[in-house]
């Protein structure tokens, strides 16, 4: 019989691909950098693949679907977010769509939020600049001060598998307080880490660090506008590692600018890859480009992940991680 074929549309770390390449015929896109739609549409009609795996910015929608044909049988996502496919199309055309969540893309967003926080609070990366520009001169009192962490409320916006994370590790390493918005309450969180569910309104006014933790949906899109932003202390700081979308841009900049709010960090933009000048050059702003869960060990996993789905779908099994 002959091999299935799959499609890789970016070359990802090697263990799920090797998990693949035992039992299917893989064809791996071979540039650095993501592949153009008109070449991904290219490649699906002139190869009959029977699965696709993407990643965050391949736009799957039904053109995509439709160049691919009736024989594909899944798209797995290289993520946990999977904002860039079209659920209804894929329904429609029976495309199974699977993404990549687990306990280690958890632990790796969490830690690097955590990081983002710190950096924040004690000003690592003025101090760092400061350093290199070889301005340090003398010691002195008052030089980049910080705030400490230690005892400060924390508000998680979406309590889930990543919220927790930071929730535990920030209570039970810094006694910190925790705030937290959910769809639903988490008792798990209410009990072991003394976490108390509050509207978002009570969360942006209590907090001293907001971070958000939502997927990217029509009713999270603007989360955080001018409103939300004004709500919160002069000497809070924001953390995105969700998605760009959820907080208007903007906005924050504007707040930024006013210094209304004490500084952000991001690891998303609205318009992702573009990364607007003021973030980019306002001293209380750290920002990342969208590396939160870049550890070795999470994305070895999430390759493995994507892999195990693929190999379930063509095997005739449930995959693992199936969204639609
Ligand atoms: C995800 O998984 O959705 C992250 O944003 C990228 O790893």
């Amino acid at each position: 019989m002959a091999r299935k074929k799959i499609l890789i549309t970016r070359e990802i770390p090697d263990e799920g691909v090797k998990m693949l390449k035992k039992k299917f015929d893989v064809d791996i896109y071979p540039h650095d950098r993501p592949i153009p739609r008109r070449e991904l549409i290219k490649r699906l009609q002139s190869k009959r693949y029977d699965a696709l795996l993407s990643i965050l910015t391949d736009n799957i929608d039904a053109k995509v679907l439709d160049a691919a044909g009736g024989q594909l049988m899944v798209v797995a996502n290289y993520a946990v977010g999977y904002n860039n496919i079209d659920l209804e199309a894929a329904k429609e055309r029976k495309v199974i769509i699977t993404n990549t969540p687990g306990p280690e893309i958890s632990e790796s967003v969490a830690e690097h939020t955590i990081a983002l926080m710190f950096g924040l609070a004690h000003r690592i990366v003025e101090g760092d600049d400061y350093a290199r520009a070889g301005r340090y001169k003398y010691w002195g009192p008052q030089l980049l001060l910080g705030s400490d962490i230690v005892n400060k409320t924390v508000g998680i916006v979406g309590m889930g598998r990543i919220g927790s994370s930071i929730a535990k590790r920030l209570h039970d390493g810094f006694g910190v307080k925790i705030l937290y918005t959910n769809r639903s309450n988490n008792k798990d969180a209410e009990k072991q880490f003394g976490a108390k569910r509050v509207s978002l309104n009570e969360l942006l006014k209590r907090s001293d660090f907001v971070t958000l933790h939502v997927p990217l949906l029509p009713e999270t899109h603007h989360l955080i506008g001018a409103k939300q932003l004004k709500m919160m202390k002069k000497t809070a700081f924001l953390i995105n590692t969700s998605r760009g979308p959820v907080v208007d841009e903007k906005a924050l900049i504007a707040a930024l600018k006013k210094q209304s709010i004490g500084g952000a960090a991001l690891d998303v933009y609205e318009f992702e890859p573009k990364i607007p000048y003021a973030l980019r050059t306002l001293s209380n702003v750290i920002s990342t480009p969208h590396t939160a869960s870049a550890t070795i060990e999470t994305r070895q996993s999430m390759s493995r992940r994507a892999a195990e789905n693929i190999i379930a779908v063509l095997s005739g099994k449930k995959p693992k991680n199936k969204v639609v």
